[in-house]
């Protein structure tokens, strides 16, 4: 990309900075005029989270791809959010600056164009309308804290999506639903099916949806490639096979779609219960260790496969990198562990050592936050019976009754 091209993003960039300076420092000159209203902790909390969103724009501007407009027009929302939560009035000129960018901003051509996935899946190049979602439903929330990734698939004995989500929900309060958006992700084509499960969440979770907390989306039938071409791998089953790939091309497009939505991404599957609080505890983890400058690129809430792993969204496109290039070869959660291993190990020392460095950028908490309810897995005839030992069952075992209607 040429120089000349550059240029104007450069202009917008420095004007984006510069607002972004004015509003930092105006937060500080608010925060020291009204110091004992907030506690030491709190601030810390928000200028963490400051900073990880402005890390966030700025990666998202490296990335390069997506219009600066795009960018300008989450910055102001993210402007407002932080405007809103720290309680202090804006000066009229930020006001029109907001609105100023906010004229400027143009409806986004496709939001997930901007990751190098053409490569790497050819039968989507010069087609970039295949990689738009299919939105069923959308509140258009962003600039979230917590982005929860739900993919479904349809299966033939027994479907979890609705009690999962209610669970989900049930266990956060208002405060931690208005900082949510949770994206379900229906991986069918079936049109007919795609209404019906559509309807079916709107039907038994009227408020959230009307919230804007949930979003429905699906891929569009064009994304999926020839899966008869696919390569037989590990030595599996062509069923296994064709299961696996499909399902790592189901995450990618989730994230790819969740990736500017929020300050992070958390895995989730379509069978799950959690904890209460679980928003707020994962929320404040991440906050803390950014607080403290530790380094980190998972926090793991649920040993068990996909579940319960947190990111940074302006790392998201790592993994969302690394899974579209090896999806035909191996399940996505070996997948994040190869990368991990990538990232942290040194080939010269032993197992030990690689396990230390990657347990220090993939942390694991105890309790587990998530826990696996299906037993029968999407791979038609799997048995999944993995349980997560960390989750302590006592907690939970009421509200899935009440779920199930018991
Ligand atoms: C916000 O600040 C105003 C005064 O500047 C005060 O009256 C109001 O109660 C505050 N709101 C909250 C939610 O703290
Ligand atoms: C900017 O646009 C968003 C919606 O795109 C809106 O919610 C927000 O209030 C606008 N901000 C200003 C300052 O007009
Ligand atoms: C929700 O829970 C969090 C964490 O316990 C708390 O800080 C917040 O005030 C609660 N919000 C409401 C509306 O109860």
């Amino acid at each position: 990309m040429g120089w000349t091209l550059q240029q104007p993003r450069s202009r917008h960039l420095l004007l984006l900075f510069i607002t972004f300076a004015t509003c930092i420092t105006f937060v500080f000159i608010s925060k020291s005029d009204t110091r004992d209203l907030y506690d030491h902790s709190s601030v810390t909390y928000k200028m963490a989270e400051m900073e990880m969103r402005v890390d966030h724009l700025t990666r998202l501007y490296e990335l390069k791809d997506k219009d600066v407009q795009e960018l300008i027009k989450h910055f102001s929302s993210v402007l407002k959010t932080i405007v809103k939560s720290l309680n202090v009035s804006v000066s009229e000129d930020i006001e029109s600056l907001m609105i100023a960018y906010n004229k400027s901003v143009e409806m986004v051509r496709s939001p997930m164009a901007h990751f190098d996935v053409y490569t790497f899946l050819p039968h989507l190049r010069s087609h970039e309308n295949y990689l738009r979602p299919l939105i069923l439903h959308s509140g258009g929330r962003n600039a979230v804290s917590m982005v929860f990734g739900v993919p479904t698939v349809r299966r033939q004995q027994q479907t979890y999506l609705i009690q999962t989500l209610i669970n989900i929900i049930s266990n956060m309060n208002q405060t931690e639903q208005k900082d949510s958006l949770i994206v379900v992700m229906i991986g069918e084509i079936d049109q007919q099916y795609l209404q019906q499960v559509t309807a079916e969440i709107k039907n038994r979770l009227p408020e959230a949806v009307n919230s804007g907390l949930v979003d429905i989306i699906a891929p569009s039938p064009e994304y999926y490639p020839d899966f008869s071409k696919l390569r037989i791998t590990l030595g599996d089953s062509e069923d296994r096979v064709r299961w696996r790939s499909k399902q790592n091309l189901d995450y990618v497009f989730l994230m790819m779609y969740c990736q500017p939505k929020g300050s992070f991404y958390v895995q989730l599957e379509d069978d799950v219960v959690a904890k209460p609080q679980f928003h707020t505890i994962m929320k404040k983890t991440a906050l803390q260790r950014i607080a403290d400058g530790q380094e980190w690129f998972i926090l793991d809430f649920c040993r068990l496969g996909f579940i319960g792993k947190m990111m940074r969204c302006s790392d998201l496109p790592w993994l969302i990198q690394f899974i579209v290039m090896f999806y035909n070869d191996k399940p996505g959660d070996w997948l994040l562990d190869g990368m991990m291993e990538t990232k942290a190990c040194n080939l010269e020392k032993d197992l030990r050592d690689c396990r230390k460095r990657k347990d220090e950028i993939w942390v694991t908490f105890r309790p587990s936050l998530f826990q696996h309810i299906g037993t029968r897995s999407s791979l038609n005839g799997k048995i999944q019976l993995l349980k997560d030992s960390l989750f302590k069952k006592s907690v939970n075992v009421k509200r899935i009754n009440k779920i199930k209607g018991k």
